[in-house]
């Protein structure tokens, strides 16, 4: 059977979509690099080259290969993930906002192949490639993104972006929904 396929019959087999069944159902199907192949193209200019492999009411699966640039701070919207490093490693930031201020970075991290990492509901990250290996990861969201927020640090705004924009600052006008400026986090003691 086909990766897709394969894919296809796991997800339209689940009747819940809880994290854990989600990240039992991504081990299982065991998806290798050689499979994903046939949909990994040049990024161009961009952070990663997107692939949907398979798209449902409730999941989305994209492979993404990464060219040597890191993506923006940016969330999922309102949904989970979990993220799958197929070859080399990537270079996880973790951020902290509190409604429309800027994020901060909290740590970075880094993530080897096979590593199989949660994205949680609202959690702020960007990724990248560490070192000069390839990169390619394999996302799972649920439900599929819809309003992901991608962030400018140093303007200090933020966008809504449509689900077919990555994580990047949109450079055609029909994938910008909404437009955030941003309030700087004040001290405590200033405020
Ligand atoms: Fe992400």
């Amino acid at each position: 059977m086909s990766m897709k396929n394969r894919v296809k019959e796991a997800f339209q087999a689940l009747d819940t979509y809880t994290p854990q069944s989600l990240k039992d159902t991504f081990i299982k199907l065991n998806i290798t690099l050689e499979e994903l192949q046939p949909y990994l193209k040049d990024p161009d200019d961009k952070p990663y080259y997107r692939q949907m492999i398979y798209e449902d009411d409730e999941v989305e699966m994209i492979v993404m290969n990464w060219a040597d640039i890191d993506c923006a701070p940016h969330d999922h919207g309102h949904s989970t993930g979990w993220i799958q490093v197929m070859n080399g490693e990537t270079k996880q930031t973790i951020y902290q906002a509190e409604g429309e201020t800027l994020p901060l970075p909290l740590y970075t991290e880094f993530k080897e192949k096979g590593s199989l990492f949660f994205a949680p509901e609202g959690g702020i990250h960007k990724m990248g490639r560490k070192g000069e290996h390839d990169l390619v990861t394999l996302h799972l969201y649920s439900p599929p993104i819809r309003g992901m927020r991608v962030y400018d640090l140093e303007t200090c705004a933020a966008c809504v972006v449509s689900s077919d924009c990555g994580a990047w600052w949109p450079e055609e006008q029909r994938q910008l929904v909404q437009e955030i400026k941003l309030k700087k986090e004040m001290n405590k003691e200033e405020a």
